[in-house]
């Protein structure tokens, strides 16, 4: 039906006669001549309608926005002074000679330049929001991206297996959305959380590389870089440790981002231990781009009569820090209030700061409600350790660790977009040494960092039993801008180690067979080392086309609430069908049948 697209016509192409499909993208009527911009996915180009050719200029008149055409015509350059530089086809028009309406449209619910367009209305009707340049680009992106990915890893001898939807419970940390079999009545099937415990079993069966660009479920609060189903790039490899998947790795990526974007990549990514990433950024995917990071100033104020500070300066699992942000003195007391309620949503009780204005002045250089409690020596070490200068401020965070880290990280993060502290660039880095376990406060029970299936860097059962808190575990993060991309780990591929790490999280025997005896089961029959690693493919075509929400590079993603907007999903089912699954609703809504 055609012989070029429109977006690709150039003069290279000039006098010659072309075929061309596309939507009405606007019609102008210019003093008896109509122009019609005809859109594919590949761009624009200008048609013309010329009143001497009676019958088909007739037919253009009728002509209205979106409505789907095939034009034959001639193409020819433009007139002078009708060039348009911005457009790729900007210098050429084609002058049309024959004209076939293939399909009306009503007027859209909205223009596809509009600008304020609702994103709900932009879900309600996506095939339409679809069509906007935009939207093109970043899902045509999307392809080019998973391209590279693919060729990387078959050029790598990479095996793509698929494995299946509906199964068990995958331990990956969030609600599980659960199927009703009809078949086994009372029973239901997980949609996975993650390939996780396939790809290893994969490994077990000596397949040595494999990955999938795979569908993930997890039903969990939802941000604008987590959505309900997502894309993983998963992989599992045997025989390779921690440093050779790395670097395979990283180069996939280096080699995806200058492919793509014609970007590169350090080499290699630095890499940075848990526990500083936490010190130094109060987050284990800190933010490079950011300069600013938190100082420990525990130690300067565990003696002074301020409670607030020497309270959590003097408990082992409390922190006391300092984050000094160059030209923060311009701050207004509205500011500074909507900072502390900011950092009030983390949990932290107040935001104490230091406002320098001038330090040759001594203390009365400096505004605070903060330092008459603070004696001369303690204020000139803070001064010193956060390297303030006059125009500066200083924020201060004393709480549990865990609260500072979140609070103060979150700050760090949100100042730097207030101020424009945020450098240009890609600061990838690898964050590893994760500990193996974290106590949970309300329980008092130990969680997996990971999942449950990480190795420790012990194989002494016996000390990983004796000390949880103490030991890391072998995995790694991949992380882009404040972006966790992609998460792995080397696998314990022995028994006891997997049954002891389920007695330390107190999954019991009984539990552990029930949940992941094939698992436990598979690990007797020779199972070799293996190790991988999965990235969040939506997360990371959201870096690199520069969206600010997981949704734009989705075609069709849900709600904040995990709605479909478009298909009206989720949705109440009839009697009949719940019967035949055995399943009665405790409270059921109105539906039609
Ligand atoms: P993890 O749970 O870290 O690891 O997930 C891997 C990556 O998937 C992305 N991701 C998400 N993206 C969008 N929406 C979500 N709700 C969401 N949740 C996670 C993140 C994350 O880094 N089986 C392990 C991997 C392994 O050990 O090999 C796993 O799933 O970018
Ligand atoms: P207060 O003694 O409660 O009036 O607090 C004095 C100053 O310390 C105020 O600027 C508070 O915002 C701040 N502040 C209170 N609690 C904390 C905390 N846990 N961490 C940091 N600053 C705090």
């Amino acid at each position: 039906m055609r012989s070029h697209y429109c977006g690709q016509l150039n003069e290279e192409k000039l006098d010659q006669e072309v075929k061309l499909t596309g939507w009405v993208n606007r019609r102008r009527d210019h003093g008896g001549v109509i122009f019609v911009d005809l859109r594919d996915r590949e761009g624009l180009v200008q048609i013309v309608f010329d009143p001497d050719r009676y019958e088909i200029f007739n037919q253009a008149e009728h002509i209205r926005n979106e409505f789907v055409l095939q034009v034959k015509g001639i193409v020819r350059e433009r007139p002078e002074g009708t060039i348009n530089d911005e457009l790729y086809t900007g210098k050429i028009e084609v002058l049309a000679h024959e004209l076939t309406v293939l399909n009306a449209s009503e007027t859209p619910p909205f223009q596809l330049d509009e600008d304020d367009v609702s994103e709900e209305h932009r879900l309600r009707y996506r095939y339409i929001d679809l069509r906007r340049p935009e939207m093109q680009k970043k899902i045509m992106l999307r392809s080019q991206i998973t391209r590279s990915l693919r060729n990387f890893l078959d050029d790598e001898g990479f095996l793509d297996i698929e494995t299946p939807m509906l199964t068990k419970a995958t331990p990956e940390g969030a609600r599980d959305y659960l199927v009703p079999s009809r078949t086994h009545q009372g029973s239901f099937f997980a949609l996975p959380q993650s390939p996780q415990i396939f790809k290893q079993l994969l490994m077990m069966s000596g397949f040595d590389k494999y990955y999938q660009i795979t569908r993930c479920f997890r039903d969990e609060d939802l941000r604008a870089d987590r959505q309900p189903e997502f894309t993983q790039l998963d992989i599992e490899t045997t025989f390779m440790d921690e440093n050779a998947i790395m670097e395979m790795m990283e180069e996939m990526i280096r080699k995806l981002f200058s492919n793509v974007l014609e970007e590169q990549l350090p080499h290699p990514f630095p890499r940075m231990s848990y526990a500083e990433a936490m010190l130094r950024y109060g987050s284990d995917k800190p933010d490079l781009r950011i300069d600013l990071e938190l100082v420990e100033v525990a130690d300067v104020l565990e003696d002074i009569e301020f409670k607030v500070f020497s309270g959590p300066a003097k408990d082992p699992g409390s922190r006391v820090t300092a984050l000094c942000v160059p030209g923060g003195n311009q701050l207004s007391r509205k500011q500074i209030d909507d900072y502390t309620k900011y950092v009030g949503i983390y949990g932290a009780k107040g935001l104490a700061y230091i406002k320098v204005n001038n330090m040759a002045d001594g203390r009365e250089g400096l505004q605070s409600p903060i330092v008459k409690f603070i004696p001369d020596d303690s204020l000139d070490l803070i001064l010193e350790r956060t390297g303030a200068k006059d125009g500066d401020l200083i924020f201060f965070g004393a709480d549990k660790a865990k609260v500072v880290n979140e609070a103060i990280g979150a700050l760090r993060i949100k100042v730097a977009q207030d101020m424009n502290l945020v450098n240009h660039g890609w600061k990838p880095l690898w964050v590893v040494d994760f500990p193996m376990f974290e106590k949970d406060d309300k329980s008092d029970k130990w969680n997996a960092l990971h999942h449950p299936f990480t190795a420790p860097d012990v194989d002494d059962i016996e000390a990983l039993k004796a000390e949880p808190g103490q030991s890391l575990s072998r995995a790694y993060d991949m992380i882009l801008n404040g972006t966790e991309l992609g998460g792995g780990s080397l696998r314990i591929y022995k028994e006891e180690m997997q049954q002891a790490v389920f007695d330390i999280l107190g999954i019991g025997d009984e539990e552990a067979r029930e949940k992941f005896g094939f698992l436990l089961d598979a690990l007797k029959y020779g199972c070799p080392p293996h190790a991988g690693i999965a990235f969040g493919l939506d997360r990371l075509v959201m870096l690199m086309t520069g969206s600010s929400s997981i949704r734009d590079v989705m075609a069709f993603p849900k709600t904040q609430s995990a709605a479909c907007l478009l298909t009206n999903a989720p949705a109440p089912v009839s009697t009949h069908q719940m019967n035949e699954l055995g399943i009665k609703l405790k409270k059921i809504p109105k539906t039609e049948d």
